[in-house]
């Protein structure tokens, strides 16, 4: 399809296919800069800057980004983070005065994730550079750069981008397609759709109930490496990310609306000042890159049982909106998972938002994984629980990591009730833990960890609610 942006600050169109990468695009046109380690958005190499109207400038993984993902905004490769003279970027200035590369792999991936943080005054590094790795500098230079290039202004060629893509249309869609030159004629009109674009939620619904086959495409980060690792083809595709409504947060006096097309970075900002526990699982969502593309209706629909997302959600009370066509209908989320891999959703129905009811905060969550950054959950726990004279008058638990689908503890939650909210309390409801959950033992930890764990989480609640350190980084040893 046809699909024309801006290229470090030069438009270009091209005919691309629909799940070709940025990342192999930018390659085979002798961009060699963003580099490709793992082509599965874990390490950062292949990161670039991408300035959209709605978003501002952000780093991206170009290896899980297809192409027409890109249509109307600006890419920034590191060939392009210079200015027009020649002038580096801060941050290359920086990573060169701070020691930041040696063998120089990561360094392109690296210097692009910096300048896009500086770009947005973002100043916390070790979340802004947790999806870049480098194997042989060491992260010390690394964030002394970061640090160093934080009061330096932002290079006016980088704003150039933000101006192009504000206008409406970007001016440079329109230079393009006056041009014409590259522009194909338009498909015969009895040959399927390969690939679209719709601009509103009405729109993608008429689309997809119309060709309930097809594939759609949020942020691509589960779907990107249906085609990067497993070589898929994925016959007809929506992209969702040009329906506008579809990215809306909306807050009513009982309840927040969310659109399944806001990103995983806008939850995590939305939740910070009404439920921090919420948002702080989602800041160790992935990384930076990931966040920034990966959509809460993507996370939703993948069914995955070890999506971060649901947990929580559900312990909140929230309900999913789906959509086919004219005809809407909303569930439990927690009723949309049936079984591993099966989810409540018809062929050509698809997420449209999930709400969560407007409620004082008194959520529990944590995350618990090998590694604290860019690392999917072993297990993760969600806890709302409401107290009255010290002792339990309600409570939602969800768990994903526990079983083929994200789950509600509903016997702990029953055991839990009217016990006073201690250690002695909670251990009322320790046979209830193994009526809940018969989890598996897989790679990332055994059964009975995931239920030693399961429960551990539950008293690290009590100690977090009687103001005890209780995170992983506050503990003494
Ligand atoms: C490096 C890396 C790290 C990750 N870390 C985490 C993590 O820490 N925690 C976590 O939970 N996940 C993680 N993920 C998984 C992934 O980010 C999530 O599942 C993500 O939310 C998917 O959203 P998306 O918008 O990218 O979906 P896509 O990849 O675009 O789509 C995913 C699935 O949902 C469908 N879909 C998308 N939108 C809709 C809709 N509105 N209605 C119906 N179907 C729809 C697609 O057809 C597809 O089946 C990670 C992925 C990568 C690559
Ligand atoms: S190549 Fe590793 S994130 Fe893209
Ligand atoms: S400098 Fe060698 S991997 Fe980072």
């Amino acid at each position: 399809m046809r699909t024309a942006f801006l290229l470090n600050g030069t438009p270009v169109e091209t005919e691309a296919h629909a799940t070709e990468t940025l990342l192999d695009w930018l390659r085979r046109r002798g961009l060699t800069g963003t580099k490709e380690g793992c082509n599965e958005g874990d390490c950062g190499a292949c990161t670039v800057m991408v300035t959209d109207a709605a978003t501002g400038p952000r780093a991206l993984n170009a290896c899980i980004l297809f192409l027409p993902q890109l249509h109307g905004k600006a890419v920034r490769t590191v060939e392009g983070l210079s200015g027009p003279d020649g002038a580096p970027h801060p941050a290359q200035t920086a990573m060169v005065a701070h020691h930041g590369s040696q063998c120089g792999f990561c360094t392109p991936g690296f210097v692009v994730a910096m300048a896009a943080a500086h770009a947005r005054g973002r100043t916390d590094h070790d979340d802004q550079l947790a999806g870049n790795l480098c194997r042989c500098t060491g992260y010390a230079p690394i964030l002394r750069a970061a640090r160093a290039i934080e009061d330096s202004p932002r290079p006016a060629w980088l704003a150039e981008d933000s101006a192009a893509v504000d206008a409406d249309p970007p001016f440079f869609l329109g230079e393009i397609l006056s041009g014409g030159e590259a522009a194909k004629p338009p498909r015969g009109a009895d040959s399927p759709p390969a690939c679209v674009l719709p601009e509103s939620a009405d729109a993608l619904a008429d689309w997809y109930a119309a060709h309930p086959e097809a594939t759609l495409v949020a942020g691509a980060t589960d779907v990107g490496l249906w085609v990067t690792k497993q070589l898929r083809d994925l016959g007809p595709v929506a992209f969702l990310h040009r329906c506008r409504d579809l990215q809306r947060i909306e807050e009513t006096e009982t309840e927040i609306r969310i659109g399944a097309g806001v990103t995983i970075e806008r939850l995590r900002t939305a939740m910070e000042p009404r439920h921090p526990a919420f948002a702080e699982i989602l800041r160790r969502y992935g990384s930076e890159q990931v966040r920034a593309a990966a959509t809460i209706g993507g996370n939703i629909a993948n069914g995955s049982p070890i999506g971060d997302g649901p947990p929580p959600l559900i312990a909140l009370g929230a309900t999913l909106h789906l959509r086919k066509g004219a005809a809407r209908r909303s569930l439990p989320l927690e009723d949309f998972f049936l079984d591993y891999a099966r989810q409540d959703r018809a062929p050509g129905e698809f997420v449209e938002a999930v709400s969560i009811p407007r409620q004082p905060d008194r959520l529990f969550a944590w995350k618990v994984s090998k590694r604290f950054d860019q690392d999917i959950s072993a297990l993760c726990g969600a806890f709302d629980l409401a107290l009255e004279d010290g002792r339990v008058a309600a409570a939602r638990i969800a768990f994903g990591g526990m079983a083929g689908v994200p789950k509600r503890a509903r016997a702990v939650e029953a055991a839990l009730l009217g016990q006073p909210f201690t250690e002695a309390g909670v251990a009322a409801a320790d046979a209830a833990w193994a009526e809940d959950f018969q989890p598996i033992s897989d790679m990332r930890a055994s059964a009975g960890y995931r239920l030693a764990v399961a429960r551990n989480l539950l008293l690290r609640a009590v100690h977090a609610h009687a103001g005890r350190p209780a995170h992983v980084l506050e503990v003494a040893p």
